[in-house]
């Protein structure tokens, strides 16, 4: 079984501030760090550090061979990543006092991914392979669409949660990593049975995962829920967290794990992934659990 992790690679520059900007407010950071993040490299490195071979497709821009470098030097399969004219894509991160985060994002290349670049990606695979998908690329209903006519399991973490969701057949998803906001954004409650309920009768044959912080995860699966507390610890950053779990969790799957045991181990890479700063920089390796 192969994985391919379609999706963005972005330059992140994290501003530390006091307090978020106001509306109409000019405010002076007190640093800038700059790190490399995207959900689509994240959850790679994440998957990877796991402990798994995984396939990263995406596109950068002619300033984008830092992102591709630390994809290959952390051992994700990167031939398939283009590089195309344009600027790779970007997030603004305002990182407060209380380790609170306020991220804009900036599409850039990453809104580039045609139907010809994702069809000739998804050919190298085949039935049964595992694809993860967020939501910060172009195309995402045709590569959902193609996936599913090829037979590969798709796992997707819809996020961020925007309109572009609603064109895309999401009955082709085997698996839904979400948080609670984004499970509101579906469901129209942030009440996790309200959630569970509502995906439970739209897409009953799919597992669904509940991310609630440092209130732990829960699992929907065949009908059973299976809830795992957080791991307790002190908060620096957590960009990258849920991106962290997600690879964590395919990586469970990958291995056949007990819900469980994969829960169980996403809650402490995600724990450690929030006590350090930046995203593909704060994820760790299995050896570290
Ligand atoms: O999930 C965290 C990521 O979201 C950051 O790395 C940033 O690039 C945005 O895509």
């Amino acid at each position: 079984m192969k994985i391919l992790v379609f999706g963005s690679l972005n330059y992140d520059y994290t501003y530390r501030v006091e307090h978020f900007v106001k509306p109409g407010e000019t405010t002076a950071s007190l640093e800038l760090m700059t790190f490399c993040g995207g959900k689509g490299l994240n959850q790679a490195i994440a998957v990877c550090r796991a402990g798994e071979t995984v396939y990263l497709a995406g596109i950068v821009g002619e300033d984008g061979e830092l992102l591709i470098k630390t994809a290959i030097e952390n051992g994700v399969r990167a031939e398939y990543v283009k590089k195309k004219k344009g600027k790779s894509g970007h997030a603004i991160i305002q990182l407060d006092a209380a380790a609170e985060n306020a991220i804009l994002i900036h599409g850039g290349t990453n809104q580039e991914i045609t139907e010809e670049y994702a069809d000739a990606v998804l050919s190298m695979f085949t039935e049964g392979d595992l694809l993860l998908l967020q939501n910060e690329i172009s195309c995402l209903p045709h590569i959902i669409a193609k996936a599913a006519e090829i037979g590969m399991k798709i796992i997707l973490n819809p996020s961020p949660c925007n309109d572009m969701l609603l064109d895309c057949n999401l009955h082709a998803v085997s698996v839904f990593i979400l948080n609670r906001g984004e499970g509101e954004y579906f469901s129209g409650t942030s009440d996790p049975q309200g959630i569970f309920s509502y995906f439970q009768r739209e897409y009953p044959n799919a597992s669904i995962v509940l991310t609630l912080g440092a209130h732990g995860s829960m699992c929907l699966k065949d009908g059973k829920i299976i809830a795992i507390p957080a791991v307790t610890t002190d908060v620096l950053d957590t960009t990258g967290a849920g991106d962290t779990f997600t690879g964590y969790y395919v990586s469970g799957i990958c291995r056949g794990l007990s819900t469980e045991a994969a829960l169980s181990r996403c809650s402490k890479a995600a724990a450690i992934a929030v006590g350090r700063m930046g995203a593909t920089s704060s994820i760790p390796y299995e050896s570290e659990l």
